[in-house]
Parts: structure tokens; C-alpha cells; sequence
């Protein structure tokens, strides 16, 4: 039984990201987070793509120095294809063709919307593994699904966005209410000290378990237009209930739809992957649901959560294992499904 060794490469949004895997735990997982974005509040692809390029050699000689394992001992290179921007896509898809062409080792490609899910199987200590079959829901900054899981690569999504992801649903409305880019954190932060039921907005009607955020924002930058007409120091006053009350609403969106996905196929068991995982309000309301209706909840360390290479390194475990590899003719998708 050797040991298999996979250098992982993610670079779908603004995060370049190498990883070594020895077989399922992580040996490392270097990620550069792209600062350049927070001045326009948003990410550039363009500048997005430039900075991977940037970023990519070093990263990896960190992930490799860090792991302590020579390029040498590598036993195949794993990449994400897609979804995601195509020219940060396109960075990291040429340099893992060119490494695994150099090195003369297999090429492994991933989907980002299974390895947000597949982040679970990375072994840590205490860490337990999902069983077959789970719902997966994955909540960030570009993406927000609910998936029927039934093996590592039999998935079924059963609801996903419409308009915003969840995560920008945060960021816009901070903006709204003057919070530097990603507000997320800063609302969940702000959150914690308000009352969540101090201004209540609208949730959205849509149908299944498909979701809408755009109409939330809206109803909250006219909700603060109107208050900051009569009181200009409304905001300043209100922070904390503000962000509260934004956190409630989009909280209780996702546990909406999550219990209707739960009673719809009757299984209790629930992942959830991707930034917003971060949220202590979802985080709050999962445990809720484990003492309340008996739910199995799995949240992975936070590390697995955001964007990084180890998640796109346990994909390629699991592919590697099953001899199912890529050929140099592969190129990147920007739209790519599950
Ligand atoms: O997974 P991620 O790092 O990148 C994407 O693939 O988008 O997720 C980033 C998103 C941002 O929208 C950020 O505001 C949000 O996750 N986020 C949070 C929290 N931590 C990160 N949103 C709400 N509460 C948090 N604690
Ligand atoms: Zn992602």
C-alpha cells in the first residue's frame, strides 16, 4: 500500500491556492488571497488573472516546502476546470497541464462545486465523514446550492440561486449600509451584539428549493434610503439591529429551503461548505435543528470552507484512486455543472 501523493492547484475566483495531499489528510494548504478587490468592492477579473499569475509559482514552491516533499515523489497533479472566472481558470489549467506534462505524472480535473462538497472526506482529527446519502449546501461569495449526494460523484443539485449568491447578498447589503468589502464577516460580527428582530424585511417567494437574494437587497437599500431621510444618523444609530435583522432574514431563507430539502427526500444528514459556513447565525440554526428535529450536521474546519487547494487535493485522491485522469487536450469551463 504506497502512499499516493497529489499537489493540487485552485485558482476559479480571486484565491490562488496549492495544496499536498498524502492520500486523504492534508499535508499542506497555502492559500494568497488577492487584496487588490477590496478597493473596488468586488472582484476584477482581469486584475484576478494577473495576480494568479502572479502567484501561482511561489504558492506552489510553498505548498511543496511546506509539505516537505520533493516535486519529484508527486504522484499526479490536480486542478480545477471549472466553475468560475475563465481567465483565472485558464491560469491554473495551463500551469497543471504543463507540470504533469514536465513531470510526466497523471492529470486530475476538478469540478469546484464537488470539492466544496467533497472538502468533508479530508481526514482530520475528529473530523467524521458524511455518510451516503447527504444534502450538501454550499453558501459563498459566487455560489449558493442545495445537492443530493449520493456517492462522491453521483450528485443531483435540487435548488440553487437564481440571482446573487448568498455571500453577495452580505457583501451588497453591507455595502448599503457603508461596511468595507467582504462585509460578511463584518455584519455577522455586528450581528451578534443587535436584536435580529428589530426591522423586519421581506423574504422572498420562490418556488422549490431554488433561491432569490436581489430583491432583499433592494428592499434594504429603500428601507435605509427612507430612514436616513428622516434621521441621516440612522445608520450609525441602528449598526447592530441593522445587521441583526439582515442576518435573521438571510438565515432563515437558507433554513427554509434546508428543511424543506430535508422533509422532500428524507434525509437528515446535512453538509455545508463554502464561506457564509462561517456565518454564526447558520451555524447557530444547524445546531438547532440537530437538538430539535434530529439532524446530523457536518461543517468542515473553516479552512475547507473558503476557497483552497486541499478540497480540489481530496478530489483528486478520489479520482486517482478510480485511475480516472484527464488528458492534455482538456481545457477550462467557465460554466461547468456538478
Ligand atoms: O468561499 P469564499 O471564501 O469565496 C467564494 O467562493 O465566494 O466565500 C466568501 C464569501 C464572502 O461573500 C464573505 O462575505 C462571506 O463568504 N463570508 C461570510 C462570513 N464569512 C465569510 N458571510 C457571512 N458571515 C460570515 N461570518
Ligand atoms: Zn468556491
Amino acid at each position: 500500500n504506497q502512499n499516493i501523493y497529489i499537489l493540487a492547484i485552485e485558482s476559479s475566483c480571486d484565491d490562488t491556492s496549492a495544496a499536498v495531499m498524502q492520500n486523504d489528510t492534508t499535508l499542506s494548504n497555502v492559500v494568497a488571497t488577492q487584496k487588490i478587490h477590496e478597493e473596488y468592492g468586488g472582484v476584477v477579473p482581469e486584475l484576478a488573472s494577473r495576480a494568479h499569475q502572479q502567484h501561482i509559482v511561489p504558492v506552489i514552491h510553498q505548498a511543496l516546502a511546506k509539505a516537505k516533499i520533493d516535486k519529484n515523489q508527486l504522484s499526479a497533479i490536480a486542478f480545477t476546470r471549472g466553475p468560475g472566472l475563465l481567465g483565472s481558470l485558464l491560469v491554473g489549467t495551463s500551469f497543471a497541464k504543463s507540470l504533469s506534462l514536465g513531470l510526466g505524472i497523471p492529470l486530475i480535473e476538478v469540478n469546484h462545486m464537488q470539492a466544496h462538497i467533497l472538502a468533508h472526506f479530508i481526514k482530520e482529527e475528529g473530523s467524521r465523514n458524511p455518510v451516503f446519502p447527504f444534502l450538501a449546501m454550499t453558501i459563498s461569495g459566487g455560489h449558493t446550492q442545495i445537492v443530493l449526494v449520493r456517492d462522491y460523484f453521483e450528485m443531483e443539485i435540487l435548488g440553487e440561486t437564481l440571482d446573487d449568491a448568498v455571500g453577495e447578498a452580505f457583501d451588497k447589503t453591507a455595502k448599503i449600509i457603508g461596511l468595507p468589502y467582504p462585509g460578511g464577516p463584518l455584519v455577522d460580527e455586528l450581528a451578534q451584539k443587535g436584536n435580529p428582530r428589530a426591522f423586519p424585511f421581506p423574504k422572498p417567494k420562490v418556488k422549490g428549493l431554488d433561491f432569490s437574494f436581489s430583491g432583499l437587497k433592494t428592499s434594504i437599500l429603500y428601507f435605509i434610503q427612507r430612514e436616513t431621510a428622516q434621521n441621516p444618523d440612522f445608520i450609525e444609530q441602528n449598526k447592530e439591529d441593522i445587521c441583526a435583522s439582515i442576518q435573521y432574514t438571510i438565515v432563515s431563507i437558507l433554513m427554509d429551503k434546508l428543511k424543506k430539502a430535508v422533509k422532500q427526500t428524507g434525509i437528515k444528514r446535512v453538509a455545508i461548505g463554502g464561506g457564509v459556513s462561517a456565518n454564526s447565525g447558520i451555524r447557530a440554526a444547524l445546531k438547532k435543528a440537530e437538538k430539535d428535529s434530529g439532524w446530523q450536521t457536518y461543517i468542515p474546519k473553516f479552512e475547507y470552507c473558503t476557497d483552497n487547494a486541499a478540497m480540489i487535493g481530496i478530489v483528486g485522491y478520489l479520482k486517482y484512486r478510480e485511475a480516472t485522469f484527464a488528458d492534455q487536450g482538456i481545457s477550462a469551463k467557465a460554466r461547468y455543472d456538478i
